[in-house]
């Protein structure tokens, strides 16, 4: 019988205080979790501190790509953790609990699964489904993030450096997670949460600007929902800033105009954050324009 696995509460592997391993670039780093945030949607933010630089006498300067010491978010691509385990999509019941053997025996079939479709009725097929959107997940961030070089610091968060989970031996793991570390915004909230007094003209200014810039960077973001614009600090925000491309589509070199055109047109990013930004606001979109044209008061 199919259990609802949705993770409400911190795996135990990412509680306050454990440890990460993660291979980025042939380069060991280990982090310290500071929080998860919680609950997963599709792969696991976790807000991590790195570690203190270890310069050993042969090479005095530390290798680390990562900044020492520092707050920064890890973004884990582990299907075993997935919050969509439970939720039901695209016809097939992925609600089917993690296993060391259903992962086994996908990754063993996984040749000879290339092109077929997937049977919602089978298990191992619902952890291949997994394993495809992580997969698929992570490769759109690094893509469109490398697109994004220039929004990256300011209206995106900046890319740090990307690679691989190292898993211990248990559980027995037959896929190796893909991560990326990010920029840590520090005290986001998404927009959903925020009280929309706080969101000023020259916020939502940044955040139409930064949307706007995507297709002259040859990308579409194609899921702007309130869960993936965050607000910082809190309190007070001062930092506008979208985040989630793990369902980014990015201009390849031979994709003939006409195609791409298309899919900006079918994602319609600017239109789907007016939208966003309107419901928050309580705005038509005559009134949108007006407030994002004032100056803050
Ligand atoms: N760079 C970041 N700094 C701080 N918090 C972040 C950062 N990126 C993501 N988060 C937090 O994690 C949540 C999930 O991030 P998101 O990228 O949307 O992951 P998912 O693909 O699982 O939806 C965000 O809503 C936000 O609360
Ligand atoms: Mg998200």
């Amino acid at each position: 019988m199919p259990v609802s696995t949705t993770v409400p509460v911190t795996p135990d592997e990412y509680k306050p205080g454990a440890t990460i391993a993660v291979d980025i670039d042939d380069e060991d780093v280990t982090v310290t979790v500071v929080r998860a945030c919680m609950p997963f949607t599709v792969s696991q933010v976790l807000i991590v501190r790195t570690s203190e630089p270890t310069p050993t006498s042969i090479d005095p300067t530390p290798t680390s790509i990562l900044p020492p010491n520092k707050l920064v978010a890890l973004k884990i691509y582990d299907p075993r953790f997935t919050g969509r385990r439970g939720e039901k999509k695209d016809g097939l019941p992925v609600c089917y609990p993690w296993s060391a053997e259903n992962e086994a025996k996908a990754a063993s079939r996984r040749q000879w699964w290339q092109k077929r479709d997937l049977d919602s009725t089978d298990a191992v097929d619902g952890e291949e489904y997994y394993w495809r959107e992580q997969e698929d997940s992570q490769l759109s961030e690094v893509k469109t993030y490398e697109h994004l070089e220039s929004l990256q610091g300011a209206g995106v968060p900046r890319l740090l450096g990307y690679g691989y989970l190292r898993c211990g031996p248990s559980p027995r793991r037959s896929v190796v997670p893909p991560v990326v570390f990010l920029e840590y915004i520090p005290d986001a909230t998404r927009i959903y949460d925020i009280d929309p007094q706080l969101l000023t003209p020259s916020l939502v200014r940044s955040l139409i600007e930064t949307v706007s810039a995507f297709e002259g960077l040859d990308v579409s973001h194609g899921d702007l929902n309130a869960g993936n614009v965050l607000l910082s600090p809190a309190k007070r925000p001062t930092r506008a800033v979208v985040a989630d491309f793990g369902y980014a589509a990015w201009r390849e070199a031979y994709e003939e105009d006409a195609d791409w055109r298309k899919e900006l047109a079918r994602r319609d990013d600017v239109g789907s954050l007016r939208r966003l930004l309107r419901n928050t606001l309580g705005m038509d979109d005559d009134e949108l324009s007006h407030f994002a044209s004032a100056p803050d008061s």
